[in-house]
């Protein structure tokens, strides 16, 4: 499963990046306004730290105007992936600009019909959001089982992307059912290297090393 960072945080980005953690980077509007950045600026410095695809999202409510932002967007690098919402109008988007051969990731999507209709549009991405899906009284994680099957049922390429991953448990849960990507905020991607036995072992082992008196030479 791929990680993408859900974050406009530069700094964030790179650590992950650093470390090999992420394989892109999901963000938008809120998370634009978040980072109190310039839009085409911060998208342009997250798309020269990582290889992998960055969402960059279009505000426009109608096609016509979505395709004009989308033709802004798609040249800031190589490796943007132009976001649209889950509507009519985006997925007309969305047809036209993978058309073209640009990468498409459609938001907001809340129902195992609305991810149909990404993959029908031929979206690359789809983002399904199960934060907000448990928020209103739902099981994300059944919509990401859903998707998943009448994906593979019908052998559509678009990736299911899990958006909106708000813990440890969704990462957990979206691995095993074979979601393609999972986005998260950098916090919730470091949170998975902790363990209480992780920290425990850590410590007996500082403990014991220092009652050996002994230091590793460093060359
Ligand atoms: O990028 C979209 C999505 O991940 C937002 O998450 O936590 O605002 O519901 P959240």
């Amino acid at each position: 499963m791929k990680f993408f960072a859900d974050t406009a945080d530069t700094a964030a980005i790179s650590e992950l990046a650093e470390a090999g953690l992420i394989d892109g980077v999901t963000t938008n509007p809120s998370l634009i306004h978040k980072s109190g950045r310039d839009f085409l600026e911060v998208t342009k410095e997250i798309c020269a730290l990582v290889d992998g695809p960055v969402s960059a999202e279009v505000v426009a409510l109608d096609h016509a105007q979505m395709m004009r932002e989308g033709e802004t967007l798609r040249k800031i690098a190589d490796n943007v992936c132009i976001k649209v919402p889950l509507t009519i109008d985006g997925l007309k988007t969305c047809r036209a600009l993978t058309n073209d051969g640009t990468m498409v990731n459609v938001t907001l999507c809340f129902s195992a019909n609305q991810a149909l209709l990404a993959a029908k549009a031929g979206a690359t991405f789809v983002s399904p959001f199960v934060g907000r899906h448990d928020d209103n009284g739902f099981d994300g994680m059944d919509l990401i089982r859903d998707i998943r099957l009448i994906y593979d049922n019908y052998d559509f390429a678009t990736e299911i992307l899990v958006a909106s991953v708000r813990h440890a448990t969704h990462v957990l849960e979206s691995a095993r059912i074979g979601a393609d990507v999972m986005t998260a905020p950098p916090a919730v991607i470091k949170s998975l290297a902790n363990h209480v036995l992780t920290e425990k072992g850590i410590a007996s082992f500082t403990a014991d090393w220092e009652k050996t008196g002994q230091s590793i030479p460093i060359a």
